[in-house]
């Protein structure tokens, strides 16, 4: 079975914690997984190499993704998506969401099938949630 990668920038963890937890949901469902943050040099094969990614990335900027490392990364694979089933997460704070509206667009554009809606959680994540996103796309 092909492994699930999961790939994701973080500033202050809380991003992290997700990316942890959906790995562990995605365990519990009966996936291998793949956890790498985006600034390691494994990220963009990991990409190549599985059917499944799940991407996590925070609203940064003005509602944009983190610019210096995870734009780069995700601008550099995105055109080698179209057939595999994609996740996205990730963490905001005052915003409404838009970082993340503007990122299922993007990855539709991609040819992905994007698993359900991505997942924010306001700053310091629900755990729980996040393990149980992660067990859900175990079985898409
Ligand atoms: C430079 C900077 C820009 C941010 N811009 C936004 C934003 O546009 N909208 C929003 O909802 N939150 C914004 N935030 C809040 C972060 O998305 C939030 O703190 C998130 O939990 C950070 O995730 P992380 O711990 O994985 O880095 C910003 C935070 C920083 C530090």
């Amino acid at each position: 079975m092909s492994k699930t990668a999961v790939i994701y920038w973080s500033g202050t963890g809380n991003t992290e914690a997700m990316a942890k937890a959906i790995e562990g949901g995605l365990k519990s469902g009966g996936a291998e997984t793949v956890l790498l943050s985006v600034s390691g040099k494994d990220a963009a094969s990991a990409v190549e190499q599985c059917e499944k990614v799940a991407f996590g990335c925070p609203s940064m900027g003005s509602e944009v993704l983190e610019e210096s490392e995870f734009e780069p990364f995700f601008a550099s694979v995105e055109g080698k998506l179209a057939s595999k089933k994609a996740a996205l997460f990730g963490s905001y704070g005052w915003g409404d969401g838009q970082w993340m509206r503007d990122w299922q667009e993007r990855l539709a554009l991609s040819g992905a099938s994007l698993f359900e809606e991505g997942l924010i959680m306001q700053e310091a994540p629900d755990e729980a949630a996040c393990t149980e996103f992660g067990r859900r796309f175990a079985a898409f």
